[in-house]
Order: C-alpha cells, then structure tokens, then sequence
C-alpha cells in the first residue's frame, strides 16, 4: 500500500508557482516530479477546494474567510497573481479538476485534508468520498493526511480502502502508537526537523511508513532519506531530486 515516491512537491511546486494551483502541478511535472500534496478544504457550499489557509488574503485578490463563500463567489478570485504576473488569473483549483491533472499525468497524490475550524468531520467525509469516487479506476489511491484526527477518523468512515496518514507537529507524543491504530493509518508525516534514526526504527517497527515535511535543504534530505525516511516533503523541487542521483 505504499506506491510513492521519495520525493513529494510540498503544495504543488513550492514557491516556484502559485502554491495549490494547477499551474503548480503542470510545473511539478514538467520537472520531473510524480507525486504532489496538496491541501483541501471545503467552500461554504462544500465543493472541494485546493487552498491552505482559511483567510484569502495571502494567496488570492479575495479577502475574508474561505468557508465564508461559495464556489461561485470564491472563482471571482485570482489566486496567482499574488505569486508574479505570468501567474495573474490562475483560478481556485477544485480537487476535481487537480485529480483530472494527476491522473492524466499519472502522478500521485497527497491529500492534506485542511478543514477550517468546526468542519473536521464534515471535510474529512466529503474528501474522502469524492476522492474514492474519482481515483476508482487509478493504478495508485490518493494518499489522505490531516493534523485533525476527527478528519482522518470521518475520511475512514467514507472510505475506508484509501490509505491515510497521520500529520503531526512538534515532538513525538508518547500515544502516537494508539493514535495510528485507532484512526488506522498507514503512515506518519512528521516535522523534519523532529526526525532521527530513533524516530525512523520506531515508526518503521510498527510496520508504519515515515515522510518529512518540509524539507529544503539538500544535505537534510539525504540525511533522512539514509536514516530510512519513505518520503520527504519539498518546495525545492527544482534542486532537491538531484538527491537521488548517485554521487
Ligand atoms: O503535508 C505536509 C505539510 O503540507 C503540512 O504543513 O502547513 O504546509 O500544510 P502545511
Ligand atoms: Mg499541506
């Protein structure tokens, strides 16, 4: 159940596109790279929508709270000009149009279910049913992640045979074992900078896969790679695969 890759876009391309957006998939992979996360939450009228924070300033012309709006009220929006002018206009991506993109481009996906507060169930259910539905013929499932528990445990619910992992900050906490198996999950994503080899043998030693988030530094990425880490996490995605190559 893990047909990853070791390296992951971090939201699409990082910061060399409009973070979330399908400009930053088509950049992902035409450098090369075949997995990208990418958070969702969901509208006021709950479609699906590609975007990391609640609030709309920082990366869109909009302003005021994501769940606030519809769908059709939230596509008025730019959401690349923010980043530079030959991304001015990138629209809201849906997890539709994003799965259309990967899919065809047989890249995969990690889902980072975002819900804004007081939505964790409600998020967490409506992704993971629309994800089984599209990804039913794929070759690989989505990968599913939250830092909400309620989320990963609804994302169960409504569709138990796609894989989840369990997206923690700060240190270890010393009931991450029954946090796993409760929400049944199949992986850790872990804050770089709280991994060791002693973090990599525990994870590994209860058969749970371990990945990075974010990890930007080349010489960091090779260290975790070599402590065992399954995966990292990166906005460098035009340095970072150089990795993999051997020296
Ligand atoms: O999924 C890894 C990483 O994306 C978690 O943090 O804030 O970038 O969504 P954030
Ligand atoms: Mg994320």
């Amino acid at each position: 159940m893990w047909p990853y890759p070791r390296i992951i876009a971090h939201r699409g391309a990082g910061r060399l596109a409009p973070e979330n957006t399908l400009a930053a998939m088509r950049l992902a992979a035409s450098r090369g790279l075949s997995m990208v996360e990418y958070d969702v939450a969901l509208s006021r009228d709950e479609v699906p929508i590609v975007l990391h924070d609640r609030d709309l300033r920082r990366t869109s012309n909009g302003s005021g709270n994501a769940d606030a709006l519809s769908f059709a009220e939230l596509a008025r929006y730019d959401f690349g000009g923010w980043h530079s002018a030959a991304y001015a206009g990138e629209p809201l991506p849906t997890l539709y149009s994003i799965a259309a993109f990967t899919l065809a481009n047989r890249m995969h996906s990690n889902i980072e279910i975002k819900p804004q507060p007081g939505r964790e169930a409600l998020t967490g259910r409506v992704v993971a049913r629309i994800a089984a539905r599209l990804w039913k013929d794929a070759d690989a499932p989505p990968l599913l992640s939250s830092f909400s528990e309620a989320a990963l445990s609804a994302a169960r619910d409504a569709a138990p045979g796609l894989p989840r992992a369990l997206l923690l900050e700060g240190p270890l906490p010393c009931d991450w074992r029954e946090r796993m198996s409760r929400l049944g999950c199949i992986a850790l994503h872990l804050e770089q900078a709280r991994i060791d080899p002693d973090v990599v043998r525990a994870a590994h030693g209860k058969g749970y896969k371990i990945a990075a988030w974010t990890v930007n530094d080349a010489e960091r990425a090779r260290r975790l790679l070599k402590w065992g880490c399954d995966a990292v996490f990166t906005d460098a995605i035009d340095t970072l695969p150089g990795v993999l190559q051997p020296t």
